[in-house]
């Protein structure tokens, strides 16, 4: 039942929030996420920045290669882009076994061929959440004390009777 809320909900967020045009993504924590971003084609630059983090940056691609000196630590070996030849533009990021501390808001921004400076492309608010817990722990534990109480009861009920 509550997944079933969860899931209409989710449609219905993806319906609403993908015609608003809105940038709000939630994921569960140990997921992969592809941050999107769309530019034009002839892509020189690719900068993947969150805004906490300073002059580090998620992901950077200049010159013909990703370049990782300035990467984040907390990014190493995470990061890759969805289509590495950038075709049409496509500059997204996949961000693998996403955690708690990706929470943020991250910036796609790329230079173009003939153009100078980064362009904003693309401003992507991230939420990653723990994992539900599953309930089926709970369920046991209810069905061991259900049990036991049954039990007890038996035993207390038939300790009467020879008593008696
Ligand atoms: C995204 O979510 C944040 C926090 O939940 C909210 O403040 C912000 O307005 C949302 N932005 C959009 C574009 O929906
Ligand atoms: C995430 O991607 C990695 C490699 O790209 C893959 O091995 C892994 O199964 C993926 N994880 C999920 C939860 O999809
Ligand atoms: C995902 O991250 C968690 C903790 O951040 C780590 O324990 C786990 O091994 C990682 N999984 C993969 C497939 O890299
Ligand atoms: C998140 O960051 C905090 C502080 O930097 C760290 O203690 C914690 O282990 C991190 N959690 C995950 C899931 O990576």
């Amino acid at each position: 039942m509550v997944v079933f809320l969860g899931w209409t909900l989710l449609s219905v967020c993806l319906l609403v929030c993908a015609s608003q045009g809105q940038k709000n993504f939630t994921a569960e924590s140990g997921q992969n996420v592809t941050l999107t971003c769309q530019a034009r084609k002839n892509i020189q630059t690719v900068k993947w920045s969150r805004a906490d983090l300073g002059d580090e940056y998620v992901f950077l691609y200049r010159d013909g290669r990703e370049t990782l000196v300035h990467q984040h630590p907390s990014f190493k070996d995470r990061v890759d882009l969805k289509d590495k030849q950038m075709k049409d533009g496509d500059v997204s990021l996949i961000l693998k076994n996403v955690t708690i501390n990706d929470t943020g808001t991250y910036e796609c921004r790329v230079v173009e061929t003939g153009t100078s400076g980064l362009k904003p492309i693309s401003i992507i608010y991230l939420s990653v959440v723990d994992q539900p817990r599953r309930p089926v722990g709970l369920i046991v534990g209810l069905s061991v004390s259900g049990v036991l109480i049954v039990a007890a009861v038996v035993g207390f009920v038939i300790y009467r009777k020879y008593k008696g």
